[in-house]
């Protein structure tokens, strides 16, 4: 039975913030569900050189500091991503920053990138047992001289740690960050990125961009991550778009929203990504994943991959046993023996 039902409305009379806070606290103390079923072999595969267990990925944003990698790995996750982890330490923005949308099941968030710094999550992850897919989403600080310096610093703090790495350039909440995505920026970091990266290392580099951009914008960044050999894209970030939310409670709050009001903007981009790119480069999915069959929409608008966070808020915390299970049965009942022969496969049908 899934009690979340009847806890959820105490939690979310509770501000978002400390909600999350005493999320991680429970899940330290073990008070979260084990996924104890071996993952049906449709949804799991060899990807950016690394193996998944399946597609559906913790986003970054809920475990920033490296606190629970393995325990949300435990709750079924294929693999989960820490972060965003900048070079120093810093609070964020201003209390309270953290918002529901509760009407349309979507979250406005305005944190600015509150960090333990880059050291103290080397430590928290340096010794950790390695039971599945990690990666880090490194970003830069608010206050920084040189944001693409940053880069490079995290990049050679959690090379050695991470199974993966994620340049977040798309957070609508450090002034600046998101001129990154701007065609020469983005080939100027890229090409310090790949020139940093030391030889025979084949550490998956992704990059994580805004459904915030235009197509030539689009086109701009998956010719320079072609270029410079980019592991990935993550499509997409939180939107600072929000005519999909109306004027219900919290609408009108500055910040990126999330959650099912982005799941169109979002799934639109990833699909012209795609297209775009003729498949050429894997892209993970983000933005309003809540249930298998979104996750089955994400896969065959060009998604290999998956990843949610608020899609954990609204659902509570079987919601990746939930998404494996009803991910497989869609699979199966419509004759697919693996996630690869949808991917894509409706990329065309989205304007
Ligand atoms: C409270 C909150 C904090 C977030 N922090 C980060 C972050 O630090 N770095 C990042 O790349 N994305 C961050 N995100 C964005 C998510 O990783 C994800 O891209 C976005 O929320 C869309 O997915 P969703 O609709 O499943 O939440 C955050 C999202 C939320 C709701």
């Amino acid at each position: 039975m899934d009690i979340y039902k009847f806890i959820k409305p105490a939690i979310f009379s509770t501000d978002p913030e400390k909600a999350h806070s005493i999320a991680i606290s429970g899940i330290k103390l073990g008070l979260h569900p084990i996924d104890t079923e071996k993952s049906s072999n449709v949804l799991s595969q060899n990807i950016i050189n690394l193996s998944f267990d399946n597609p559906i990925g913790m986003a970054a944003g809920f475990d920033k500091n490296g606190e629970v990698p393995n325990e949300l790995l435990k709750m079924g996750f294929g693999f989960v991503e820490v972060g965003t982890v900048t070079p120093r330490p810093q609070e964020g923005n201003p209390k309270p920053r953290i918002f529901r949308l509760e009407e349309a099941e979507g979250m406005i968030n305005r944190l600015g990138f509150n960090s333990k710094g880059a050291e103290k999550v080397k430590l928290k992850l340096k010794n950790r047992q390695r039971i599945g897919v990690l990666g880090v989403n490194i970003g830069a600080n608010k206050d920084s001289d040189n944001m693409m310096e940053d880069y490079i610093y995290g990049l050679k703090t959690f090379y050695k740690i991470a199974d993966y790495i994620t340049i977040n350039i798309s957070s609508p909440n450090t002034p600046n960050l998101r001129k990154l995505q701007q065609k020469q920026n983005i080939r100027e970091l890229l090409n310090l990125i790949s020139a940093e990266k030391p030889i025979n290392c084949n550490l998956p580099i992704l990059l994580k961009i805004s459904p915030d951009i235009n197509q030539t914008e689009l086109s701009d960044i998956i010719e320079a991550a072609i270029d410079s050999k980019i592991d990935g894209l993550i499509i997409s970030n939180t939107t600072i778009d929000k005519s999909m939310v109306g004027k219900i409670k919290n609408s009108h709050q500055d910040g990126g929203l999330s959650g099912k009001p982005l799941f169109n903007l979002s799934t639109r981009l990833l699909a012209k990504a795609y297209t775009i790119s003729e498949g050429k480069i894997p892209l993970i999915g983000v933005g309003g994943i809540a249930n298998g069959y979104d996750a089955f929409l994400k896969i065959k608008a060009g998604a290999s991959l998956i990843q949610l966070y608020t899609g954990l808020v609204f659902q509570g915390p079987h919601v990746a046993i939930n998404i494996k299970k009803e991910l497989s049965t869609l699979l199966k009942e419509q004759g697919f023996n693996s996630i690869k022969e949808i991917v894509g496969i409706e990329s065309k049908n989205y304007k």
